[in-house]
């Protein structure tokens, strides 16, 4: 079978990383293609450049076995090459319909844009795709979901050849995933071919009927899904194999930093109660949903509870605002580190000690060699790749700038610690630093609550696991309590073996 898009010896540079040399990429009609590697080993990159949005500085793109050059984003998207990136722009004070069509819109024959048109087309987009959204709907008023979905049928408007879809899953939740998976295998019916970037290895193996592997920047190996191993894959990305042994937690947690009761908000959560003790990583497990990040983000002054009481170390503290929470020694690393999270346009030291600057500043004055420092030892842990720290953050790759959020929180020397969902997006050696680090902390007296919807991660790592179901607290397990079956019983609404 002859590859729809075939790319030989693509290189592209940017000024002190050489981010792809010599690589190569197959796409093969009807099937889909996963790309992996690990945070900044170069996947994006090649998406722009199939795409259009950067000139690789060498190498060659054949379309249907002709050379083809994509000097914009259109010209790619008029060849019928076309992705959702990773973080793709869309506009929140549009329509949906019109972040549909921007820039393709149907006219009529005096040349303006056909209202009916785009809408009744919207409206078959979003319904091929089972995507229940009203095309009229403000964009700025959708969850993360639905805009996605937006983001889809946007790239199906062009009648596309090639899909790219970069990490798709990573801000879905269960059920839209399975929706996206179907949406997959339809692109695939109809013959499109599909690339496909995850880090998530059950999904890759579920989905994709071909692999490609990058590491930093150079191709490494492809083949067919159905003959390789996880174990395999793994170690051709990484270079070495992989453990996904947790840290061992030896230490016992110590006295209560954080005591939570009768905790409810009007419409999200309700009658929440639980105790965090110094040095315990408690985990909150439950289907996307639950209303694991509602409660978080109350704790963490962004929305108001309508009752209960919050105690830290036995006072009672009323938290009315981040700055709040985070006087109190409570921070939050949200899932959507995207949106919230790390400041484009400054580097990457100085994202990391934002919130702490009365701890590197003397007298008003910062010192940018202890600001380095600080910098240097949390991005270190957390296996940070980077050209240099005062690189432009927006510069770094999806994972590694989730890297930075987390280390800019954790430099912040929290009582209390709240991350999200830690590893989404984070390629599987990292993970193993990021769990690393977070033993260490907790053992060193840091209280963690990690909210994960990853089984082996929450198991693995949690001293106790809550979990809830439709804004409540369903269960508590630990000890020999802590089984899969557990945790996705309770999560359900089943009985729980006693
Ligand atoms: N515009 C840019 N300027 C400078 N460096 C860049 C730019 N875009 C990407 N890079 C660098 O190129 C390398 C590859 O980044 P890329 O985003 O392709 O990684 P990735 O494989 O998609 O990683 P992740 O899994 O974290 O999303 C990284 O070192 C990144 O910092
Ligand atoms: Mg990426």
């Amino acid at each position: 079978m002859q590859p729809v898009l075939r790319l030989r010896g693509i290189a592209k540079s940017f000024p002190g990383v050489k981010a792809l040399s010599g690589v190569e990429l197959d796409l093969y009609p009807g099937q889909v293609t996963a790309l992996i590697g690990e945070n900044g080993a170069g996947k994006s990159t090649i998406v722009k450049v199939l795409t259009g949005i950067y000139q690789p500085d060498e190498g060659t793109i054949e379309l249907n076995g002709a050379a083809v050059r994509f000097p914009s984003a259109d010209a790619a998207a008029k060849a019928g090459v076309t992705a959702i990136h990773q973080e793709t722009v869309l506009f929140d004070d549009l329509t949906v319909a019109e972040n549909i069509w921007l820039g393709h819109a149907p006219r009529t024959a005096w040349g303006l844009i056909d209202r009916k048109a785009t809408r009744d087309g919207a409206a078959r987009l979003l319904d091929s795709i089972g995507a229940k959204i009203d095309p009229l709907a403000r964009l700025g008023d959708l969850g993360i979901a639905s805009r996605h979905m937006v983001a889809i049928a946007r790239a199906l408007s062009i009648e596309a050849q090639v899909v790219v879809l970069d990490e798709p899953t990573a801000a879905l939740s269960h059920k839209e995933i399975h929706e996206l998976y179907e949406l997959v295998e339809k692109l695939r019916a109809q013959g499109k071919a599909i690339l496909f970037i995850s880090h998530k290895f059950d999904e890759v193996f579920r989905i994709a009927d071909r692999y490609t592997v990058f590491r930093d920047g150079q191709f490494v190996g492809a083949g067919l899904m159905a003959e390789a191993t996880e174990g395999q894959l793994v170690q051709m990305m990484v270079g070495r194999s992989v453990d996904q042994i947790f840290p061992a937690r030896t230490h016992q947690p110590g006295d209560p930093v954080l005591t939570v009761a009768g905790y409810s908000h009007p419409t999200e959560f309700a009658d929440i109660g639980f105790t965090l003790r110094r040095g315990e990583i408690l985990g909150f497990y439950g289907l996307v949903g639950a209303g694991r990040s509602e409660v978080m983000q109350a704790l963490f002054g962004i929305t108001k509870p309508s009752k209960g009481a919050v105690k830290i170390e036995n006072q009672v503290r009323v938290i009315r605002s981040t700055a709040e929470a985070v006087e109190a020694g409570i921070v939050y690393v949200p899932e959507d580190r995207g949106r919230q999270g790390a400041v484009k346009g400054l580097p990457i030291f100085q994202n990391v000690t934002l919130p702490s600057l009365g701890a590197v500043s003397k007298a008003g004055f910062l010192k940018l060699a202890e600001e380095f420092a600080l910098a240097r030892s949390y991005t270190q842990r957390l296996d940070l790749r980077a050209a240099a720290l005062d690189q432009d953050v927006g510069l770094l790759s999806g994972g590694n700038q989730q890297k930075v959020v987390i280390a800019k929180w954790l430099a912040t020397k929290p009582r209390v610690i709240i991350l999200d969902e830690p590893t989404k997006g984070i390629d599987i050696g990292s993970k193993a630093a990021v769990h690393a680090f977070m033993a260490e902390l907790a053992a060193q007296g840091l209280a963690v609550i990690m909210v994960s919807s990853e089984i082996p991660e929450v198991l693995g790592m949690s001293d106790r696991v809550i979990v809830m179901r439709e804004g409540r607290i369903v269960d508590e397990v630990a000890g020999d309590r802590m089984t899969p079956e557990n945790l996705v019983r309770a999560a359900a609404g089943l009985a729980v073996a006693a």
